[in-house]
């Protein structure tokens, strides 16, 4: 049964429209002592957990805190989206950024109807449509060249958030073998609830046993995660906003998806701001990913 897609049946177990839920009853969660699976997580500390049938992997549940969860937002959103040094899904469609009046500004002040110039033959779109529905990832560190599939000259990239990246790092060097792990590059995805990310392995990067760190913020997500083949019949998990998961080890290099966006599951503590930023963040899933790209 090598050649079975067994990855692809999850996916389509999981994916469906929207706010529809899909049946979660062998959904690993780590707040639930009830939940499939549970017994094959191993506590190696309060709230750090490995499961047996994913060697390799480190799930850090509820692990930044909300202070930080919100600073990490905002200076994505405020200023990061602002650099132009930054690539985003966007940037080849609209005049983006529009450095001291930028498109989030434009959103949070409650002009949402403004409209961005699109590059011909894009047509433009109002600030509200762009940071709603339309960006998708922005990256941060070395810009990955999506066409060419790599990491273009290091002089060349913008710096690496200092917070983000020392966050990260600290963690690595607790929880790993790897204590000089550097955060060189990320890419920030945001989600809806009906987008999903489909199965793959990342594979750009020049050491392919460096961990690569995957943070999440806003909504729950079902994140699966197999082996080495697609054949491989991969584990569903929950992933909450504060949680952190860790690929290291064979896990590294093991197919992984999200399949599903849970609507509706926004922390109250992601609640306070304006309007306009409730608005945005009640349904959103935000996804750092983190990655070394080059051998040390
Ligand atoms: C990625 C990725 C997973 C996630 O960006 O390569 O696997 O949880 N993201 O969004
Ligand atoms: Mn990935």
């Amino acid at each position: 049964m090598e050649n079975v897609n067994n990855f692809r049946v999850q996916e389509k177990r999981y994916k469906c429209p929207g706010d529809l839920v899909p049946d979660l009853s062998e959904v690993l969660d780590t707040r639930d002592p009830n939940s499939y699976g549970y017994n094959n997580l191993q506590a190696v500390r309060p709230d750090v957990f490995t499961y047996s049938k994913v060697p390799g992997l480190i799930i850090l549940k509820d692990c930044v805190s909300p202070d930080l969860q919100k600073y990490l937002l905002k200076e994505i959103m405020f200023e990061q989206l602002q650099d132009s040094k930054n690539k985003t899904n966007l940037s080849p469609f609209y005049k983006l950024p529009l450095e001291t009046d930028s498109i989030w500004r434009r959103y949070h002040d409650g002009r949402e109807c403004d409209l961005i110039e699109g590059i011909p033959p894009t047509k433009p779109a109002t600030v509200e449509r762009l940071i709603q529905k339309k960006l998708r990832w922005v990256t941060l560190g070395e810009q990955y060249d999506w066409t060419e599939k790599v990491y273009p000259d290091p002089a060349l990239s913008p710096p690496f958030p200092t917070r983000l990246a020392s966050f990260v790092e600290d963690l690595v060097q607790s929880y790993t073998d790897y204590p000089k792990w550097k955060a060189e590059a990320a890419i920030v995805n945001f989600y809806s609830p009906s987008d999903t990310l489909s199965a793959h392995v990342d594979r750009s990067e020049e050491d392919l046993t460096l961990p690569l760190i995957s943070l999440s913020i806003g909504l729950d997500c079902i994140y699966l995660i197999g082996g080495s083949s697609r054949s491989e019949v991969p584990m569903a998990l929950r992933l909450h906003s504060g949680d952190v998961v860790i690929m290291t080890g064979p896990s590294r290099q093991a197919f992984h998806a999200v399949p599903k966006i849970l609507a509706s599951t926004i922390p109250s503590y992601l609640l306070t701001e304006s309007d306009q930023w409730n608005r945005w963040i009640q349904t959103k899933r935000v996804n750092f990913n983190i990655r070394q790209v080059r051998n040390s």
